[in-house]
């Protein structure tokens, strides 16, 4: 089977007041139907300008973004993107942002309050489907950010460190649900993250991108079995030697000697 998403010697170049900056350069990766993928890089490395080229929303300057065995041209409606910035809708309700895509698709208003409903469920924020989105805590807003993407059910879900400005035992949290969405839906997932030890806990294989511009430097898999334990998972002595060799691989992109 060929993978769900391939990108073959991708680049992407900006003009910027006339200097040329060479965000993403002849970066190649794949991703495996069903498989969740994480990148971790350096800031400015390149990491929301290659979710950007897979969604279709900038068109490579060289290469090729090969979904499903076809090139990407404009914007690919099997792919979910969920932002680094929630971008709920401030005059709706929690429930109403979270429908939003049912409602654009035309479904009907008890159908999409029964999905709606399910998913606010799943990820614990039941008894707030009336409050708007400013009455809700930053890591609320964040599953909330999360179920909309979900709701319309891509094959594909980008996510852009969607933990990032969440507190260290809130993140911890919302990565578990995370973990038990992806396991019931079987969805594949590329994840962005800063945070190496995330990047771990979370996936399938990691991937380590180089400082600017960026490219695939190193991807390894993470063998630990699963369901895991987010909570532990940690203190193992398999996560310690998977994050010992991708850290020696990440340290010296992000802190050159
Ligand atoms: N639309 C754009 N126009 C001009 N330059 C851009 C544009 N988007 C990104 N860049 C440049 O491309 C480079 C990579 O940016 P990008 O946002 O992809 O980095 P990143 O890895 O996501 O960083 P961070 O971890 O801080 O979010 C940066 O130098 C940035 O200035
Ligand atoms: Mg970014």
């Amino acid at each position: 089977m060929p993978p769900l998403l391939s990108l073959n010697q991708v680049c992407r170049e900006f003009q910027v007041r006339g200097r040329q900056v060479v965000a993403v350069d002849t970066l190649d990766l794949a991703v495996e139907e069903g498989e969740f993928v994480t990148v971790v890089g350096p800031s400015g490395c390149g990491k929301s300008t290659l979710l950007n080229l897979v969604v279709g929303l900038l068109p490579p300057s060289a290469g090729r973004i090969v979904y499903r065995g076809r090139a990407v041209e404009g914007i690919n409606t099997a792919i979910g993107y969920v932002t680094q910035k929630d971008n709920l809708l401030p005059w709706r309700t929690l429930v109403e942002n979270v429908e939003i895509a049912l409602e654009i698709r035309g479904a009907a208003k008890n159908e999409r309050r029964r999905r709606a409903g399910d998913l606010i469920g799943q990820v614990g924020l039941s008894g707030f489907e009336d409050h708007y989105p400013h009455e809700l805590s930053g890591g609320m807003r964040q599953r909330a950010n999360i179920i909309r993407t979900l709701i319309y059910d891509p094959e594909l879900i980008l996510m852009d460190e969607p933990f990032g400005p969440l507190d260290a035992q809130t993140r911890i949290v919302l990565q578990d649900q995370l973990l038990k969405l992806w396991r019931a839906s079987r969805k594949t997932i590329l994840f962005i993250t800063h945070d190496l030890v995330e990047a771990i806990t979370l996936a399938d294989r990691v991937v380590v991108m180089t400082s600017r511009p960026g490219r695939v430097k190193h991807i390894a898999a993470v063998p630990i079995p699963r369901p895991r334990d987010v909570y532990q998972i940690h203190m193992s002595s398999e996560f310690r030697e998977v994050y010992n060799k991708l850290w020696n691989e990440l340290r010296p992109e992000v802190a050159p000697a």
